[in-house]
């Protein structure tokens, strides 16, 4: 690569660009931005959707394609932040949603579809027994309520840097890099405004792959903490994987410490593997947290849990409640994603794709010898712009986003859609992409490559 003071003026130049490039390609997105930003704050419907240098304008999707209000065409690896695991209008899910929908969309009442959805989950992830929700928010916020209300504690223990959704527990120590305190004993911070200290002072704060510090927080707070939640490969940070040992020690120490233990399975859930991050690292929680490709592109949650913890619902100790929990359209998805798209035969499609971006990636990576390495897990993976492997979120954040920044707009702009958080994103492969669409994004990476490797 171009010596330091060479490389940077030659991103900042890229950025900008291409992100003229990016502005000119869509002139009627620009309308739609203009319009939008009258009545919508930031012109958007959630903040993660604004991006530099406008928000994306999305018209239609299907297979593994999207096209925008322009009329451009892309492959998706974005997905919806990872929810659009079958790719966009699977026959399997239209058809469940379309038969649904004649037959009433929402009664706040069971329906049918949800026994076989709990069934199938029963078997995946190894928990008993299980609700619903709309968002991996409220999931988290559930287990959170759950490990406090069965243990009788307050506190709980979470891990700098990952996102657990927007409730107050978990919007510490993520994002906000203010503050942070020492690496090896971090402080708690909130994630932004809003979260009330009294809140951010229940969530003690230790650093990913560090057992030693999570010991430590229980024996500072003896018979205090109810539990600690984890997204066991942290993603919002690239992809993280643990090193050997870690979740298993997790698991250790709860059980030693007569606490709970959550897994955040909102984005590893369906995309690592059949079973989650539960089967992939032969670890069973108390409490397993689902949302995003759950339903195939329909707003779901669920959390499952052992008979201790869900007990606590089941005698009314804990209220577990939401209108559209259930939802009778949210199921019908549901159901057809676990027992007609997310089967066997479609694990082992994916895993061959993951496995020709991966070595395609690592050998462009190679050629062009850049400061990058591949992490992948499942269907989801990313270019990490750093050749050190990273070990916890300070390592995340001394990486020039810069790179991670270039790569998204050079690729939109010839037709690879990658989600527009830079860095802290992940590509997801849907089960209906094909070795063409994996191709395109490599020769894209390669040109990439090359401009910067200058
Ligand atoms: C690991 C993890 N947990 C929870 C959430 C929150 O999910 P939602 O945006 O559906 O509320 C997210 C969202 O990105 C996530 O990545």
């Amino acid at each position: 690569m171009l010596p330091a003071a060479d490389q940077t003026s030659l991103l900042d130049d890229l950025i900008q660009s291409e992100e003229r490039r990016f502005l000119e390609r869509a002139p009627k997105a620009g309308v739609f931005a203009e319009l939008a930003s009258r009545n919508l704050p930031g012109g958007v419907t959630s903040s993660w959707q604004i991006s530099r240098p406008r928000p994306v304008w999305i018209d239609r999707g299907q297979g593994s394609k999207v096209w925008d209000v322009d009329g451009n065409q892309y492959i998706d690896y974005h997905g919806g932040y990872g929810a659009m695991l079958a790719g966009h209008a699977h026959p399997a899910i239209v058809a469940a949603v379309t038969e649904r929908v004649r037959k009433g969309t929402h009664f706040s009442q069971p329906t049918p579809d949800v026994i076989d959805v709990v069934e199938e989950l029963v078997d995946r992830y190894q928990q008993p027994l299980w609700r619903f929700g709309n968002s991996g928010t409220e999931a988290t916020m559930d287990a959170v309520h759950l490990m406090r209300a069965v243990t009788g504690r307050d506190y709980i223990i979470k891990f700098e840097g990952a996102y657990h959704g927007h409730h107050d527990a978990a919007m510490v120590s993520v994002w906000n890099e203010d503050g942070l305190g020492p690496e090896h004993r971090p402080t708690p911070v909130a994630a932004g405004t809003g979260i009330p200290q009294a809140m951010v002072d229940l969530t003690l704060v230790a650093t990913f792959n560090d057992l030693t510090l999570v010991e430590g927080l229980f024996q500072e707070h003896p018979g205090q903490v109810a539990g600690v939640i984890v997204e066991p490969i942290l993603q919002n940070c690239g992809v993280l994987i643990p090193e050997d040992g870690f979740i298993s020690g997790l698991r250790e120490i709860t059980r030693r410490h007569d606490a709970l233990l959550t897994f955040d399975e909102v984005k590893t859930g369906l995309t690592v593997g059949r079973g989650g991050a539960t089967r992939f690292f032969d670890v069973v929680p108390d409490i397993v947290c689902l949302a995003k490709a759950l339903g195939g592109g329909l707003p779901i949650s669920a959390i499952g849990g052992s008979e201790e913890v869900m007990g606590a619902i089941t005698d009314g100790t804990y209220e577990q409640v939401g209108t559209f929990n259930g939802n009778p359209l949210s199921m019908a998805a549901a159901k057809a994603m676990l027992t007609e798209v997310m089967v066997a035969d479609t694990y082992v499609h994916l895993k061959g794709l993951q496995a020709k971006m991966r070595a395609g990636a690592e050998d462009v990576i190679r050629r062009h010898r850049l400061d990058a390495h591949v992490a992948t897990a499942g269907a989801k993976g990313s270019v990490i712009y750093s050749s050190e492997p990273m070990r916890t979120y300070r390592d995340f954040l001394r990486i020039d986003g810069r790179y991670a920044q270039a790569a998204w707009l050079y690729q939109y702009n010839r037709g690879v859609f990658l989600p527009p958080w830079g860095k802290g994103e992940q590509w997801l492969i849907s089960v209906q992409h094909d070795t063409s669409d994996i191709d395109r994004y490599l020769e894209t990476l390669d040109e990439f490559a090359a401009t910067i490797a200058g």
